[in-house]
């Protein structure tokens, strides 16, 4: 498959210290979908996605539970690629940053960065958020607490090394400012630059006062600074400086690391001076998505205010939970979610407007034909409107998922949906079936309903993955892989004399008393 573009987009590797809720959900199933939508559009993907399980947080966490750490993370890793699997996350690798693949790939980087001089020992002192895995110099505690959490910081005093991260600040500036796209969405990118120019500080880039990580190398009392580690994935995970880096050559850099504000921060700054330092190239871009919050503020473990996700899965769907996470966050902001919110999108958005849209379609091509949908005749009426905008849908909707902006995406998709919904009632076909003059027409707009149908589910698929095999045997055409795909996606590839079949609803209505 020579010369198709390759496509390489990441998560955040999560932290095994508890079970993952809707917060984390959201983030794997935005690159889910991106990571669909480009393979969809005919490139060749690579997403990774894992977990981060070294450090403090980890070992305290299994130690208060009388486990060992790796005992600890191998139970809860499971659990997170199981919920991965319930919601068709299309991953194509997984990686752990204790495998030993990982770890070797970390150690070398250390040892070269600190062999040329960007890595150096020294005393320190100062304060450490564990919840965060973050050090914060004196100045910028909020009352004496962490500035990104609000929690209480530990001072530290050890040796340490440290990373010579203000060498590299003019570089990396000048790096952001030629490359706009860098850093995404703009307003995080502007963060960021106000952030270097307030002065980078070398970074504390060792331990010694626990030793749940990968050790020094050269000076094994130490272990590595866990972001350090676990930005690494990102490139271990390829094979980098290994005897096979076929993946790393394909697909490095990466296209897209998607993640959340809150470690925008470390992608951004650190990660990139750590490559600039190791002579690797830098992604080409980080988005930053904003919190999916409650109304009792951000989601998080250590809150004890969280929404799994198995549990929405089971009362509404995968689909309907991908489309909700996927609809709802607006592109760099923050979300609300409720149950109220899930259910009046699953209501309104999938069961009237979309299911239907499909029911409606299947349920009078079976009343007036028998389920076999005819050859059109020549377009009247509101037929080239409706043509038109599934003709423009699919690059409207390439366009936003190319900055990123899912929920936008999936409006542009709502629009095409809205407009056939509206092509029925202005098409009336009951009205056509009772005029034995009108069976040609009637033809037409059941062909132009099916269609449209064919289109909606094709660019659907990448955000509802279980939805278009449904519909694909709805419609007839399950064995017609030709027409599932997006260069399918030209007006009137449907095969007049196809016999469609109605099934169950697509998305039943939720009772709202339940
Ligand atoms: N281990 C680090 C990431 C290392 S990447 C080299 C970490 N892990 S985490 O498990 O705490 O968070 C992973 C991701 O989940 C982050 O992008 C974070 O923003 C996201 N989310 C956690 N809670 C969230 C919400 N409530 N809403 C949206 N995203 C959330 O950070």
């Amino acid at each position: 498959m020579g010369g198709k573009k390759t496509f390489y987009i990441t998560t955040p590797i999560y932290y095994p210290s508890d079970n993952l809720h809707i917060g984390h959900a959201y983030t794997t199933v935005a690159a889910d979908a991106l990571a669909r939508f480009k393979r969809l559009t005919g490139h060749e993907v690579w997403f990774l996605t894992g977990t981060d399980e070294h450090g403090q947080k980890i070992e305290r966490a299994a130690r208060s539970r009388n486990q060992s750490p790796q005992e600890f993370v191998d139970k809860i890793v499971q659990g997170i690629s199981h919920l991965w699997t319930r919601l068709e996350i299309s991953n194509d690798d997984f990686i752990r940053t204790t495998e030993e693949r990982h770890k070797k790939v970390v150690a070398a980087i250390f040892e070269r960065l600190y062999r040329q001089g960007d890595i150096y020992k020294a005393g320190y002192e100062g304060w450490y958020c564990t919840p965060c895995e973050a050090f914060w110099a004196e100045s910028r505690l909020v009352e004496g607490n962490c500035p990104d959490c609000g929690r209480p910081v530990e001072l530290l005093k050890e040796e340490s090394y440290f990373f010579r991260m203000s060498k590299y600040a003019d570089r990396l500036l000048r790096h952001i400012e030629e490359n706009p796209g860098f850093i995404q969405p703009v307003s995080r990118r502007n963060e960021m630059v106000s952030f270097i120019k307030s002065g980078l500080e070398d970074l504390c880039v060792s331990r010694t006062t626990f030793d749940w990580g990968i050790p020094v190398p050269f000076d094994p009392g130490h272990v590595i600074y866990v972001w350090i580690d676990a930005l690494t994935n990102y490139i271990s995970a390829l094979g980098y400086g290994t005897d096979d880096d076929r993946l790393y050559q394909k697909f490095w850099p990466a296209d897209v690391h998607l993640v959340g504000k809150d470690i925008v921060r470390f992608h951004t700054v650190i990660w990139p001076i750590i490559l600039m330092a190791a002579g690797i190239p830098l992604p080409r871009q980080v988005v930053g998505h904003g919190w999916l919050l409650l109304d009792s503020g951000k989601m998080s473990k250590s809150k004890g205010n969280v929404v799994d996700p198995h549990v929405l899965i089971d009362k509404y769907g995968v689909d309907a939970v991908r489309y909700f996470l996927l609809r709802e966050m607006a592109f760099g902001s923050d979300g609300l979610y409720s149950e109220e919110a899930l259910v009046n999108r699953i209501n309104k958005d999938l069961a009237n407007d979309l299911g239907n849209l499909v029911s409606r379609t299947l349920g009078m091509a079976d009343k007036y034909f028998r389920g076999v949908i005819g050859r059109p005749g020549p377009a009247e009426g509101p037929d080239a409107d409706l043509i038109a905008l599934a003709g423009e849908t699919p690059l409207a909707v390439e366009e936003y998922m190319d900055k990123r902006d899912l929920s936008s995406a999936l409006g542009a998709l709502w629009r095409l949906v809205s407009r056939a919904n509206k092509y029925v009632d202005e098409t009336a076909p009951w009205a056509l079936a009772r005029d034995p003059e009108a069976r040609d027409r009637l033809t037409t707009v059941l062909y132009n309903l099916t269609e449209s149908v064919r289109f909606i589910t094709v660019i659907a698929s990448p955000f509802m993955p279980l939805m278009a095999p449904r519909v694909w045997a709805m419609l007839g055409i399950a064995g017609r892989k030709d027409l599932h795909t997006w260069e399918s996606l030209t007006w009137g590839r449907f095969p007049a004399g196809t016999t469609v079949k109605r099934g169950d609803p697509l998305f039943p209505r939720i009772d709202e008393a339940r």
